[in-house]
């Protein structure tokens, strides 16, 4: 189906594209996708997840699909990023296909309903199962952005599965400076205080393009603050050799070209960590293979979001069964024994 869906998607601009997706979604038309193979359920952080594999945030950044796509197959959903106050984001055209490089680079700049709006679509399925996190962004004006992760956390975490604190954002200008030690380490604290008795897990969302001391910086600062997974990660601002015409657009890459990057990325933090966190891989993925690979090189969990623009819903099913044949061949019995 998707292969005739997507030169008709493709001729509309991309953001277009991707609200008549979500009107489609909406719909509830999307078939359930099958019962997941026993060998890919998997705990994350205590959580529970029917198959590890994971739609990465700003696909639904209002929380208004996250059943549709649990439907389709992935393990866990996660919305947002959901800032306090609702803003527009950054002016038309933000969002670019790479085409020639099955990549996209969006400069969003947290365009967001508000948590108010998010609260309401979150308790509107309160009840339901499934793996739903919230992923907190702050607002671009706001004059204590730390704290509106703190009031983000305490109005929505008693609605979520977990919580990422998203400070990698290259479309906010400031933001990837929370990553910084002496503002990291703050940042934690306070929203590990605010958590409270809510006990949700609590995910820390990184950029792949750290400076040589910052893995370390991080990874000491969540240990220490008791965060309880690092998501590695975020779109990059870096500009490997690109073919498409849109190469030169600011803002965050993310697909295939981003996969070395992430996968990188991902084998220092697992290094830096020693297995001491748990790890949610994201970046490039749109195969088995490559979830398997971000499985071996330490992560629990994987996400993807690119990949879908390029090869449609049923790319969540064919990933999971490659990912399933990929553990048996190895003589793996299930996720957790190939993590690392
Ligand atoms: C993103 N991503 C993102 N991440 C985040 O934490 N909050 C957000 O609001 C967004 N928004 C967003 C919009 C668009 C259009 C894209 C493509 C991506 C980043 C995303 O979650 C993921 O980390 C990267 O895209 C890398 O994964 P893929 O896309 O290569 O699988």
């Amino acid at each position: 189906m998707f292969a005739y869906l997507r030169p008709l998607l493709f001729a509309l601009d991309p953001e277009a594209a991707h609200n008549v997706t979500m009107a489609a979604l909406k719909s509830g038309l999307m078939r359930q996708a099958p019962a997941d193979d026993p060998i890919l359920a998997t705990t994350l952080a205590g959580l529970s997840l029917p198959n590890p594999i994971g739609l990465a945030a700003g696909f639904d950044k209002d929380a208004e699909v996250p059943d549709a796509m649990l439907r389709l197959g992935f393990g866990f959903v996660e919305c947002g990023s959901v800032c306090p106050r609702p803003q527009p984001g950054n002016a038309k055209p933000r969002l670019f296909r790479l085409v020639e490089d099955a990549a996209v680079i969006n400069r969003f700049g947290f365009n967001s309903k508000g948590m108010d709006f998010a609260h309401a679509r979150l308790s509107a399925r309160m009840g339901k199962p499934g793996i739903v996190g919230i992923n907190l962004g702050a607002n671009k004006d706001s004059e204590d952005r730390t704290g509106d992760y703190v009031s983000g956390l305490r109005a929505l975490a008693p609605l979520a599965s977990y919580v990422t604190v998203n400070i990698s954002s290259p479309n906010t200008p400031g933001l990837r400076a929370l990553q910084d030690s002496a503002a990291l380490a703050d940042l934690i604290a306070r929203v590990m205080a605010a958590r409270g008795a809510a006990q949700v897990p609590v995910f820390v969302k990184v950029a792949p393009d750290q400076g040589e001391a910052d893995w370390a910086t991080i990874t000491r600062a969540c240990i220490d603050g008791g965060v309880d997974g690092l998501i590695v990660s975020n779109t990059t601002i870096s500009r490997p050799a690109l073919a498409s015409r849109h190469a030169g657009e600011t803002g965050g890459l993310s697909g295939k070209p981003l996969k070395p990057l992430a996968l990188a990325a991902l084998q220092r933090f697992r290094s830096e960590t020693g297995g001491a966190l748990p790890l949610i891989a994201v970046g490039g993925i749109s195969s088995g293979q490559d979830a398997y690979d971000r499985i071996r090189a330490g992560a629990g969990a994987v996400q993807l979001y690119s990949a879908l623009v390029y090869e449609g819903p049923g790319l969540v099913t064919r990933i999971k069964a490659e990912l399933a044949a990929l553990l048996r061949r190895d003589g793996f019995a299930n996720v957790a024994e190939a993590v690392g």
